[in-house]
């Protein structure tokens, strides 16, 4: 059985101050036990939200790491940085990131080889366009997206990454893929999976649907049968939203 596991992503919002008023919302709230329940904060968020939720189920993650151990990279932050403050998941090549950073399949890999030699959760986001979706190439895309991006990691690791699939159409647009689109793409990388790391190993792997989830929807993804979870942006900020999604 897979465990579901639902993870809001903030992006770039809250402050400190903001992040730890949510916090003192969902401390004493009750949060399912049979999801893992998950906060992807801005850096300097992290370590006050690992303290605030320390006696809670809710675990903290990040939106974006380096590959490299240390050195001259400015402005980046490391795996075992990461992990010394108590992080445990970590989001590699979120579609804005490979929109507007640079993120490439090639920085994907490297980043999900050193989360899981660090011992981090690796949160690893594809997923297509629009246009790619309507000239008929989503599974091609999602096919090397996942190839590429999970290189050199072997049978024995993959089930502990989660893989999001996230059509960029519908992050942020409110307009969600139907669940039957959802579930077939995550079907369809499950059976990449299958190919590179044997069935067995591919039915361990946990497959969010993110884009546009929603206390409305969300009950309805999670019903499908290659989605495990979800990995959700807007409706994960406000507390009372966040605490329905998590107990769907
Ligand atoms: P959204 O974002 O839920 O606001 O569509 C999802 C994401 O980018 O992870």
């Amino acid at each position: 059985m897979r465990k579901p596991i639902i993870a809001g992503n903030w992006k770039m919002n809250k402050t400190i101050a903001e992040s730890l008023e949510f916090a003192k919302a969902i401390e004493s709230a009750s949060i399912s036990q049979n999801v893992d329940a998950v906060i992807c904060a801005p850096f300097l968020s992290l370590q006050p939200l690992v303290d605030a939720l320390k006696n809670t189920s809710v675990k903290i993650g990040a939106q974006n790491m380096h590959f490299e151990e240390s050195g001259a990279f400015t402005g980046e932050v490391s795996a075992s940085m990461l992990k010394e403050i108590g992080v445990e998941y970590v989001i590699i090549g979120h579609s804005e990131r490979r929109q507007y950073f640079a993120e490439t399949d090639e920085t994907v890999n490297k980043k999900t080889i050193k989360a899981l030699s660090a011992d981090l959760t690796p949160i690893v986001c594809v997923g297509e366009s629009l246009e790619e979706r309507e000239s008929d190439k989503t599974n091609a895309i999602l096919e090397v997206q996942v190839k590429n991006g999970l290189q050199n990691i072997s049978a024995g690791d993959i089930a502990k990454v989660v893989i999001a699939y996230e059509p960029i159409w519908a992050i942020g647009t409110g307009k969600t893929a139907t669940s039957e689109q959802a579930n077939e793409a995550c079907a369809f990388i499950r059976s990449v999976l299958a190919e590179l790391f044997g069935k067995e190993a591919s039915e361990q792997v946990r497959i969010q649907y993110g884009g546009s989830v929603k206390p409305s929807n969300i009950k309805e993804i999670m019903e499908q049968s290659d989605i495990d979870g979800a990995l959700v942006g807007g409706a994960s900020l406000l507390s009372e939203d966040y605490l329905q999604l998590v107990n769907y």
